[in-house]
């Protein structure tokens, strides 16, 4: 059986203090996390570089995971501005997001690259969680499905899973960012199980039967259990509502 996971990408939000603050009123609200015994929903946050130090202490003993919201494709050097997969495992991280959808827009990141963020990842023993999806035109166009299934097998270029737990697939349609528009459950669940289907045969029934896939874009309080209702449909990655405790725990209680 799958997990299921919500993951909060806090984007470029928080100061260190107020990181500080959101982990500990979140281990309040929500005690069952903060002994670290296993939960039914697992629960990561994915905060900015300057955070991950703040949430290594804040969250030590707890069941909460944490990690990056992008990582170098290099081992180490002279990268300026880089973060090192290495460095992000030394601190305690469990996933990292690649080729999240503002990543390829706004520093016109290419799948190749993705697969070899995701590949270095996972030779650091991080989690990668590979974010995938359409722009309005595309869904528009009927082409959704066909489109992201050619950006996953291209954002997973030499990348080879031998369990399914190595990697989370995040479906996140880019007109259903920020935006308020989520796509419907429906719609989530039809791509959700073409991913895994592409998943299964490309690497196999296992594979597939284990991998995590999230559904990400507007997720909120009001529309997390209709979304993961889907059975393909593993969990969230949470951009805005995932930066109040409340809407949070919120989402968490509903799975
Ligand atoms: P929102 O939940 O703010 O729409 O962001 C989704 C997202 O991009 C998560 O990675």
């Amino acid at each position: 059986m799958r997990r299921p996971l919500l993951a909060g990408n806090w984007k470029m939000n928080k100061t260190p203090t107020e990181a500080r603050v959101w982990f500990a009123e979140f281990l309040e609200a929500n005690p069952g996390y903060a002994g670290g015994a296993q939960t039914a929903v697992e629960v990561a946050i994915l905060p900015s570089f300057p955070l991950l130090p703040i949430a290594a202490e804040q969250l030590a003993g707890s069941s909460v995971r944490y990690g990056g919201q992008d990582v170098s494709a290099h081992d180490w050097g002279a990268y300026t501005g880089e973060v090192a997969a290495a460095q992000l495992a030394d601190l305690g991280s469990t996933y990292v997001i690649v080729g999240h959808s503002e990543r390829r827009e706004y520093w016109s990141e290419s799948s190749e690259l993705v697969a070899a963020k995701a590949a270095k990842a996972m030779e650091n023993g991080l989690v990668p969680i590979l974010c995938v999806g359409e722009k309005l035109e595309v869904r528009e166009a009927g082409r959704a499905v066909a489109f992201t299934l050619e950006q996953l097998e291209a954002s997973l270029t030499g990348i080879n899973l031998a369990t399914g737990e190595e990697l989370v697939v995040a479906y996140e349609p880019v007109w259903a960012i920020g935006t308020g528009k989520t796509a419907s459950a429906a719609d989530a669940e039809e791509m959700a199980a073409a991913i895994r289907g592409f998943i299964r045969s490309r690497y196999g029934e296992e594979v597939a039967s284990n991998i995590r896939i999230l559904y990400g874009g507007s997720m909120k309080p009001t529309n997390t259990a209709e979304i993961m209702a889907g059975e393909n449909v593993d969990g969230g990655l949470v951009g805005g509502a995932s930066l109040k405790v409340d809407s949070f725990s919120q989402m968490i209680a509903s799975v």
